[in-house]
């Protein structure tokens, strides 16, 4: 068993934060998933991510920090939909792509000059960051091309013994990771559809956000991502959903079609609970591709090819 710590625990900010000031991993709790961390200055603790992830060395992580204004320490430069952005939709599940500062290692940007930075909603995580003194760097905390994880409970199945410590905050609140932006080009681009709403930031911006395009610069874009071990089967409606039951043996409908902000909260702990039951095809109903629903149906398209 990892060492978890209940985040109201008393000590349990400095006690993740020396654990990672003296190059330990920290599993995190944020609004999205729970995030694998290391202080992102510390290249041996950086380099044990991607060997307790298995995960390609090449894939860039997120930096978190604590709030916005820390933003100028590891960019070279903070163009004006960058500032606008974080005012609005900080602490939150927005991630923004921009040039790195020297203050960022190649180790998180995968070799890239561009960093992608956020500030997680969890007042706690961003408290130990705050005592750490410098950013985390934190992908989510599971294995390499499996499912997110959603609660401390799937951080230790997936990573127990491997890391030093788990900072227990119970579920995350939204479930599905953060919307990246890259604003690196001329116009905004989404990277990756996720818990902030596509439609809400081009509405903060006044302008729209160029779609996904040509080869990804995304790992999370990966077909092979976010897929659990039993199939998934994508339904238009309940009623088909409800047809292909009937004829799949050892199935499973998963939907929350009229509560979009339930249905992601729920999605990756769905997704493992019908592993552990030992289904074989989930079939999930696919919410219209707009809003919340932009990310789920981009995660559970993913999950279906995989
Ligand atoms: O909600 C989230 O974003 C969670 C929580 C823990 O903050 N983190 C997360 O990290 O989802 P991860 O590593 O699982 O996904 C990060 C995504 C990957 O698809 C990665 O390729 C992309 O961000 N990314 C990071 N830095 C990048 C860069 N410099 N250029 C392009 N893509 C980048
Ligand atoms: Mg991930």
């Amino acid at each position: 068993m990892t060492n978890t710590i209940q985040s109201s625990a008393d000590g349990a900010i400095d006690q993740a934060s020396e654990v990672l000031n003296q190059g330990g991993l920290v599993a995190v709790p944020t609004e999205t998933v729970y995030g694998l961390a290391a202080r992102a200055n510390i290249d041996n603790a950086v380099e044990r991510i991607f060997t307790v992830k298995g995960r390609p060395s090449g894939h860039p992580l997120i930096l978190h920090i604590p709030h916005a204004d820390e933003l100028s320490r590891y960019v070279a430069s903070i163009p004006q939909s960058a500032k606008i952005l974080a005012a609005h939709c900080w602490p939150g599940p927005l991630t923004l792509l921009l040039v790195k500062s020297n203050n960022v290692s190649h180790l998180v940007t995968g070799g890239r000059e561009t960093v992608a930075i956020r500030v997680p909603a969890s007042a706690t995580t961003r408290q130990i960051i705050e005592k750490c003194g410098h950013a985390i760097a934190a992908p989510s905390a599971n294995r390499f091309g499996r499912v997110s994880p959603t609660t401390a409970q799937h951080v230790e199945a997936d990573l127990g013994n491997e890391i030093e410590l788990i900072v227990d905050d119970g579920d995350c609140s939204i479930g599905v990771e953060s919307t990246i932006i890259d604003l690196t080009g001329q116009r905004p681009q989404l990277l990756r559809p996720g818990g902030f709403p596509l439609e809400d930031l081009e509405a903060i911006l006044g302008s729209s956000i160029d779609p996904p395009a040509g080869e990804s610069r995304a790992s999370g874009m990966l077909a092979s991502h976010y897929a659990p071990r039993g199939s998934v089967v994508l339904a238009e409606s309940i009623d088909q959903a409800n047809e292909l039951l009937r004829h799949t043996p050892r199935s499973r409908i998963l939907d929350h079609y009229a509560n979009l902000p339930m249905y992601a909260a729920s999605l990756y702990s769905q997704m493992r609970q019908a592993d552990n039951d030992g289904i074989a095809v989930i079939i999930a109903v696919l919410p219209p591709a707009s809003g919340l629903g932009r990310a789920i149906a981009d995660r559970l398209t993913k999950a279906s090819l995989a």
